[in-house]
């Protein structure tokens, strides 16, 4: 049914359920000092996890409830119903021929969201069977990532620095800005399907909630965010779940459901990385470029200049996090966990770490450190984990489990960069 264009309430999809909410634990004052990074294996309480059994009935779940209470903000619920209002244009000749493109509006009830999600789907037209997809949340619209006369330009909050963007609004002139970025024909070469929502769609990077989607889930007479309440990274994850939603039960473009990438850059990659985390449906994570807040230590010197530390980004950007992490910033030794626990959350999935020489401030060195204290996760669900003691060298890619590359250059998002991305999918979840 829901390959009909211009269909309006072509898709209604009602959800069970709430998700769990937080147990209580201990202010940040009562928290022991650990200088040196917390064994994922060991529980809050100080007991060893010995085995698979019990990393997932008790370890995940409660690095799950740690993470959101102490740093980002529980997700956002799932809500009762999603809708999809419409599909705006199906294009099957899209990439001289060799994709079919289209997009699809989303609209939530339950509570009932203002906001709707534009989700723009390309898979190839080869296949053999069902195809693994990207899901990326973009920063521009995703107006601004394949040049096609029809994708919606958003009427959403977009950066300045979006091309394009006029009074902080995306314009026709952004139209396939990013499309070097993203670098699709590649991607569909390859035998992969692409899905991207925008940011600004959810929540727009503004040091308030006024516009996003948070004040809906506010308690009744609730005007403000509570300490564990979602910042916007959480809200911006709760995104990467809603396309997921959406790709499991449309049924126009046959996608294969075990074989779901997030992907993200920067802090968008820091999402991308959590909404790994916090959701098995998502098969593989690709956090490019995301550092601090993301896949880099939080443990790192205070007066660091070289590399972000917690208290520098909870400055910078206020709304990412919940109002409790800024708490650790002169004590981030406090913290129950470091980054190697969100990607341990993503065991024994996969997971690849990518940087650029040049982008120190999102701490490469610190990131492949992360990678090697979540090994022994992987280790116990009896899957391989990091296959290098040490870095690479530039441009060779650690293929294993647990991945990493490192390239010259700077804070950006490269079609080499794509090459090893499709290569680290490739081997990790079997060539499409
Ligand atoms: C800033 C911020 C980083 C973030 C980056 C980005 O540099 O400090 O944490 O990753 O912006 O999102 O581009």
């Amino acid at each position: 049914m829901f390959m009909n264009i211009r269909q309006s309430l072509l898709l209604v999809v009602v959800f069970g359920g709430r998700l769990g909410m937080a147990t209580e634990f201990p202010d940040v004052a009562a928290l022991p000092s650990r200088p040196e990074l917390p064994d994922p294996l060991v529980m809050l309480d100080g007991t060893k996890v010995t085995t698979a059994e019990d990393w997932v009935a008790r370890r995940r779940p409660e690095l799950k409830q740690l993470f959101q209470h102490y740093m980002y903000g529980f997700l956002p619920p799932k809500p009762q119903k999603m809708v999809v209002e419409q599909v705006l244009f199906t294009d099957d000749r899209f990439l001289d021929g060799k994709a079919t493109i289209s997009e699809s509006r989303l609209a939530f009830f339950g509570p009932d969201l203002k906001h709707r999600l534009h989700v723009m789907l390309v898979v190839p037209n080869k296949r053999s069977g069902p195809v693994p997809v990207f899901v990326a949340m973009n920063f521009c619209g995703n107006h601004a990532i394949a040049n096609h006369p029809q994708i919606h330009v958003p009427e959403s909050w977009v950066y300045k620095s979006c091309g394009g963007s006029v009074n902080d609004h995306a314009t026709e002139a952004g139209r396939g800005t990013q499309a070097g970025d993203w670098n699709l024909d590649l991607i569909i070469d390859r035998g992969y399907g692409f899905a991207c929502f925008c940011s600004g769609e959810i929540d727009p990077d503004t040091p308030e909630f006024s516009d996003g989607i948070e004040p809906a889930f506010y308690a009744p007479g609730q005007t403000s965010p509570k300490g564990d309440d979602p910042g916007t990274i959480a809200t911006w994850a709760w995104g990467f779940h809603r396309v997921v939603d959406f790709l499991l039960v449309q049924q126009s473009q046959p996608i294969d459901e075990k074989r779901i990438i997030s992907i993200g850059h920067s802090r968008n990659g820091k999402t991308a990385l959590l909404a790994a985390a916090m959701d098995e449906r998502i098969g593989l994570a690709i956090p490019h470029q995301a550092g601090c807040g993301g896949t880099a230590p939080d443990r790192v010197p205070l007066d660091s200049k070289k590399v972000e530390t917690i208290e520098r980004i909870n400055t910078h950007f206020p709304h990412w996090f919940c109002d409790n992490f800024p708490l650790f910033n002169r004590v981030p030794e406090k913290l129950p966990f470091d980054q190697h626990c969100l990607i341990a959350l993503c065991a024994p999935r996969p997971v690849l770490l990518s940087n650029a020489v040049e982008d120190q401030w999102a701490n490469p060195d610190g990131q492949f450190e992360m990678l090697k204290a979540a090994d022994p996760v992987y280790r116990l669900l009896g899957v391989g984990g990091l296959g290098a003691t040490e870095q690479p060298e530039l441009q060779k890619l650690v293929n294993s489990r647990l991945g990493y590359y490192i390239r010259p250059g700077r804070h950006s998002m490269t079609r080499e960069d794509w090459g090893a991305f499709l290569d680290f999918a490739d081997k990790q979840l079997g060539n499409p």
